[in-house]
């Protein structure tokens, strides 16, 4: 299952990828935002985010204009390694590298083409690990460090 959210300034991005996505026979959970009503990101980002945590959604693809407020919202929930990708390589080398596990997109910055194959590109990549494995540790590890102090 893949998780997706926006806000209004991404509505109409999240639903070309969702259409897109479902096309393809992607199981598709989506936590709204539903119509172009002004909404505050982070109340989609963190159920979507949860959602990631928990198991119950794969990975998500989370939309508002920017992509920025979504990720570092989505961030802020342990776990997350959510990724703001405008090109097709970081995409790709978000998974290979950094085994994100949530793509922002900004629906005022790019194309409905460019946002879909970058979801293809998100959706179909694996973590390639190695070298990569202990640096994902050591941001897990920040995290910690972070709760344990406050
Ligand atoms: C909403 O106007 C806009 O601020 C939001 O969609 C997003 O771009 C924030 O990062």
């Amino acid at each position: 299952m893949i998780a997706l959210g926006s806000d209004h300034g991404g509505f109409q991005l999240k639903e070309a990828i969702k259409k897109h996505m479902e096309e393809q026979g992607y199981e598709v959970k989506d936590f709204g935002c539903f119509d172009e009503t002004s909404i505050d990101y982070p109340t989609i980002a963190v159920p979507v985010a949860k959602a990631v945590v928990s198991g119950e959604c794969e990975k998500a693809i989370l939309c508002c204009g920017t992509g920025l407020g979504m990720s570092i919202a989505a961030n802020k929930v342990h776990g997350i390694r959510a990724a703001c990708c405008s090109d097709c390589f970081s995409a790709k080398l978000t998974r290979e590298h950094n085994d994100a596990n949530i793509l922002c997109l900004g629906g005022r910055v790019i194309g409905q083409g460019l946002a879909c194959m970058m979801a293809d590109l998100f959706l179909t990549t694996e973590f390639i690990g190695e070298q990569h494995t202990r640096r994902i540790r050591m941001v897990a590890e920040i995290e910690k460090q972070e709760s344990e102090m406050s």
